[in-house]
């Protein structure tokens, strides 16, 4: 694996690889690796000759200074772990690097990016989609894998790619999960032993409200989530939605849209956790 710093370095590997007629795939994080982030790593090997992994915490998607600070940063360890998954090239550039002069576009996300966490995390998606648009652009990749955990997250970058007019593929895949049920997230490392025992409640109530949604309506199944995490100690939910999974606006009954998804963000303690899950169509 080659560690790459430099974006006319990096471009200089793909135009080499390309000229070879390979496939590029992208993994796109911000470090602090996990089993979830390897099986995107996975599916992108399986998909692609070449995988380029890109670590960068992102400052232009943070709208909480003290979120910025904190986000854990563990790069040495993130290194060795993409030397064992078999990444071809880690792109681990600097702040200065990614934007030499600061980033002024607004992207149109329009209605995809204005609800949940758009409402909850002002101007975090255009910083979303600054950085993944820039990472497009210097890695021109075949395709590029993001996890449903950051469900809203994949429709805003679908929707980026289209106002852009990007040719790539945009392959989500499957919440990775701890045994107890608790979603991979680089935040899970902030959470205290006592958080840690109670956080898999979140994935838990989630699964109880498909049964609970067989005989009770939308509105009702939102207040037996809310109400059932928030009967925990430490957790306070800040939105629970049900949304169409393909516009992400909230839906009114089951059989208003073809995929209903439940998507959550509770506060275990400081630390903000999201989810989310599929309720069958009815
Ligand atoms: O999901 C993430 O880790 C980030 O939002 C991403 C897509 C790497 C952009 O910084």
């Amino acid at each position: 694996m080659e560690i790459i710093r430099k974006v006319d370095e990096l471009k200089n590997r793909i135009t080499e690889q390309r000229a070879q007629g390979r496939t590029v795939g992208l993994v796109p994080t911000m470090g602090a690796l996990h089993a979830g982030h390897i099986s995107l790593i996975d599916k992108a090997r399986a998909d692609n000759d070449i995988v380029v992994v890109s670590v960068f915490v992102n400052p232009t998607q943070f709208n909480n200074p003290e979120d910025l600070r904190t986000y854990p940063r563990t790069e040495e360890a993130d290194c060795e772990k993409l030397q064992v998954a078999g990444v071809d090239y880690a792109f681990i550039p600097t702040v200065e690097e990614i934007y030499p002069e600061t980033d002024t576009r607004v992207f149109n996300l329009g209605p995809v990016a204005e609800v949940m966490e758009g409402a909850m995390r002002p101007g975090h998606f255009n910083g979303v989609a600054q950085i993944v648009s820039k990472l497009f652009r210097m890695v021109t990749p075949d395709r590029a894998y993001f996890g449903e955990k950051d469900f809203q997250q994949i429709a805003v970058i679908r929707r980026m790619v289209e106002l852009e007019n990007i040719d790539i593929d945009i392959i989500d895949c499957p919440i990775k999960r701890e045994d107890d049920g608790l979603a991979m997230s680089s935040r899970n490392v902030r959470l205290s032993p006592e958080q840690r025992a109670i956080a898999p409640n979140i994935h838990a109530t989630l699964d109880a409200s498909l049964d609970y949604a067989t005989t009770h309506s939308v509105e009702e199944t939102k207040q037996y989530v809310i109400d059932t995490i928030n009967s925990f100690p430490f957790m306070e939910v800040e939105y629970y939605e049900i949304v169409d999974a393909s516009t992400m606006q909230p839906v009114s009954d089951w059989s208003g849209c073809t995929q209903a998804v439940g998507c959550v963000t509770v506060y275990c303690g400081e630390v903000r956790l999201i989810d989310n899950i599929k309720y069958p169509s009815k």
